[in-house]
């Protein structure tokens, strides 16, 4: 396209003036102008269902190094030699809000990797903070019904947030680190990432350990008090695309150190907590972080549209050596973002090149859809097993190993004590020093004014569960905030 001298319509017929339609006389009304429909068309149809959740977002593109060995863990290729590079594609973004929302809300944000492997793509999708609101996958839709808009006022809604959390104490633990310093990064580049769930790592003797990835970041751990964060919010709502940006054209390229913490099924069992639940974390004493590699952004998109919002993140993309676990809020998530992409790009998104593994690809089942691209595997069988493919279609040993599971009933059943939702939130908020109590009063008061009182103590119940100081300390800002 770049190398035709002149502008063309979508056809490659040239144009003669591509600023002025076809008019009847030069005062006349307008005759058909089959170049001003398509040009008009085209443009009524630029706007696609941006991402039911994390919609406002950034994305940069680098590589990922590998520093130690981790090959006693894993068989992953990507990780099989120290030295080794994979190329990545990076997006960060807030939950709530829609894209244009001011980056500097209040919210977590969204921290995903896809390493483009030599065996196929492995995308860690996760957030800022080492644990989440809910556990149980059927409370997820509702809560980001809380968070988003309210169906009459169409404004968000602290009195909905408050209602949620309040009547869903498992959100506690992470309402107290959104509540806090940690609840607004600076930048994108200035805080960590999580994959949050307990994963699997699986080595070439098919042995399991559980793991859970963190990426540390080499810019400083830097947040944002609230008087600052409002400030920023008006000055420029694209704060932290702005940012990220920006420093990577200066070629200041952000780095983030990738670790493990590892635990065996034996010490699993010895837990006095569910490794599986999303809203615990594990002790980084008792199971300390293992660097892996260095991930460094060092490339912007060339275009945001094709390269950023047709990105299609899914944890289901997992590659031999990684494996999911029994939590099942990320079970849920191995198949709800493909379902996402088939809504939002359609069902031939995994050809977009953004998308596309840089491994070779045999897929020859895969047919047809709207917009394939492709050369759809041609004449080739599009069933299996055929007598014509003369070579092994499979490769042994590329899923997991089997997994035992102790429980063998179905049922509905709500994940971990009523109880047990208060110990981490409490030791969380005994390390905070006596101003950053005071801030969380501060933050908790500032976001419950104004919404109904009921909902006020109930939450305050929940707080209160934690620890007497913190209601008692929200109880007096709120005082002071009347
Ligand atoms: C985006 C579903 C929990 C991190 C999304 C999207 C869906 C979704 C449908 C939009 C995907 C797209 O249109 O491309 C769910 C469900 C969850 C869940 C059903 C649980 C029941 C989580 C958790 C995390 C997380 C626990 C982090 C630990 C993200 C991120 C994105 C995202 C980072 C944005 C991906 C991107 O940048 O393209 N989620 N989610 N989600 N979710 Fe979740």
């Amino acid at each position: 396209m770049s190398k035709c001298p002149y502008t063309t319509d979508a056809a490659g017929h040239p144009l003669d003036d591509q600023n002025a339609a076809l008019r009847a006389g030069s005062t006349g009304p307008l005759v058909v102008d089959p170049r001003l429909y398509e040009h008009n068309a085209i443009f009524n149809r630029e706007r696609i269902p941006e991402r039911v959740v994390h919609a406002n977002g950034a994305g940069a593109f680098g590589t990922f190094r590998v520093t130690k060995d981790v090959s006693q863990y894993t068989k992953a290729s990507f990780l099989s030699s120290v030295g080794k590079e994979t190329k990545i594609a990076a997006r960060f973004s807030t939950v709530a809000g829609e894209r244009g929302f001011a980056d500097a809300d209040r919210d977590v944000r969204g921290f995903g990797v896809r390493f483009y492997t030599d065996e196929g793509n492995f995308d860690l999708v996760g957030n800022n903070t080492p644990i989440f609101f809910v556990r149980d996958p059927n409370k997820f839709q509702d809560f980001i019904h809380s968070q988003k808009r309210n169906p009459q006022t169409d404004l968000r809604d602290w009195e909905a947030r408050w209602d949620f959390w309040s009547l869903s104490p498992e959100s506690v633990h992470q309402v107290l680190i959104l509540m806090s310093d940690r609840g607004v990064p600076r930048t994108y580049r200035h805080e960590h990432g999580y994959g949050s769930h307990t994963f699997s790592l699986i080595n070439d003797k098919d042995e399991r350990v559980w793991c859970k990835w963190h990426m540390r970041t080499n810019q400083g751990y830097e947040t944002l008090a609230e008087e600052e964060a409002q400030k920023v919010r008006g000055a420029n709502p694209d704060s932290h695309k702005d940012d990220l940006f920006h420093a990577i054209e200066r070629g200041e390229y952000p780095s983030w150190k990738v670790c493990l913490q590892i635990m065996t099924d034996e010490q699993a069992k010895k837990m006095d907590f569910d490794i599986f639940d999303l809203t615990k974390v594990w002790s980084h004493k008792e199971f300390p972080l293992i660097e892996v590699g260095e991930m460094t952004l060092n490339r912007n998109p060339q275009n945001y549209f094709a390269e950023v919002e047709q990105l299609a993140l899914s944890p289901g993309n997992l590659v031999p050596g990684i494996g999911a676990s029994p939590d099942p809020m990320l079970q849920i998530r191995l198949i709800a973002y493909t379902d996402a992409a088939n809504y939002r790009l359609g069902v031939n998104h995994y050809q977009l090149p953004v998308n596309a593994p840089v491994c070779p690809v045999s897929h020859k089942k895969y047919r047809d859809g709207l917009m394939n691209p492709s050369a759809n595997s041609g004449g080739h069988p599009n069933y299996q097993p055929n007598s014509m493919d003369k070579y092994p279609t499979f490769k042994e040993g590329s899923w997991e190993p089997p997994l035992p599971l102790d429980q063998a009933v179905v049922q509905r059943k709500r994940q971990g004590q009523p109880d047990d939702v208060y110990f981490q939130p409490r030791a969380l908020f005994q390390m905070f020093e006596k101003d950053h109590k005071e801030r969380v009063y501060k933050n908790v008061a500032g976001t419950m004014k104004g919404i109904k009182q009921e909902i006020i103590e109930r939450q305050l119940e929940v707080f209160g569960k934690v620890d007497a100081e913190l209601e008692q300390g929200i109880r007096v800002a709120l005082e002071q905030e009347a």
